[in-house]
């Protein structure tokens, strides 16, 4: 061993995928849900997390303003600290998945380099949805009014505004959030989910 060098042995699991999908009567997978401030990934997440969880499924989400309170408390908005932030909550998604969890993630995600890269980190049962709403409903909808801080330059790198948002071009799933309710959205996002992991 040369001096300074990284010593690891990760180990594998004994328990077989199998095994873990004949217990929960479900495969784990991620369903990595992307859009603007404000298009309503957690509140679509959570809508489905509750639906989900009813009908049996081992469900968790990973939601950007949650990890940011903790996982991911040292990183800002700046390109490297979002890259950071999406490898770190794709790593934490992998480990969940392995362990047989549908994982329902909900960052902005903007770039698609770091969606890509969170797809390499995941592998298998990664699935990226769109939850589209325009930016304009966004803006209007302004939930927690960080659209009119960033327009009055009271916050900066914001997303839309004056940070970029790479919309997916060929996602898994496209959920329409700008004019559609909640409740269908959410159907929308539980039926593909259910499809996906309970197939054979
Ligand atoms: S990212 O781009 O994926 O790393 O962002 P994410 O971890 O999802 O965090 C987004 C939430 O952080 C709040 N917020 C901002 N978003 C975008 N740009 C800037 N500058 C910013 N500052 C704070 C905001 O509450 C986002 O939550 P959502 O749920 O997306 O509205
Ligand atoms: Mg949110």
């Amino acid at each position: 061993i040369a001096a300074g060098e990284k010593v690891i042995h990760p180990s594998a699991s004994h328990v077989s995928v199998q095994d873990r999908e004949r217990v929960k009567g479900h495969q784990g997978g991620v369903f990595w849900l992307t859009g603007l401030s404000g298009a309503g990934k957690t509140t679509l997440a959570r809508a489905a997390e509750n639906r989900l969880f009813a009908a049996g499924v081992d469900v968790t989400v990973l939601d950007g303003d949650t990890l940011r309170a903790g996982l991911c408390s040292d990183l800002g908005f700046s390109e490297a600290e979002r890259t950071e932030n999406v490898r770190r909550a794709a790593e934490v998604a992998r480990i969940l998945r392995d362990a047989g969890q549908v994982v329902l993630v909900t960052l902005i995600s903007p770039l698609k380099s770091d969606r890509a890269l969170a797809a390499r980190i995941i592998g298998d049962n990664f699935a990226e949805i769109f939850v589209d709403a325009g930016l304009d409903v966004c803006e209007q909808r302004d939930p927690k009014g960080l659209y009119a801080a960033a327009r009055a330059g009271k916050i900066s790198s914001f997303t839309g505004i004056d940070a970029p948002y790479e919309a997916p071009q060929a996602p898994a799933l496209r959920v329409e959030t700008g004019a559609q309710a909640v409740d269908a959205a959410a159907g929308e996002l539980v039926s593909f989910v259910e499809a996906t992991v309970r197939a054979d």
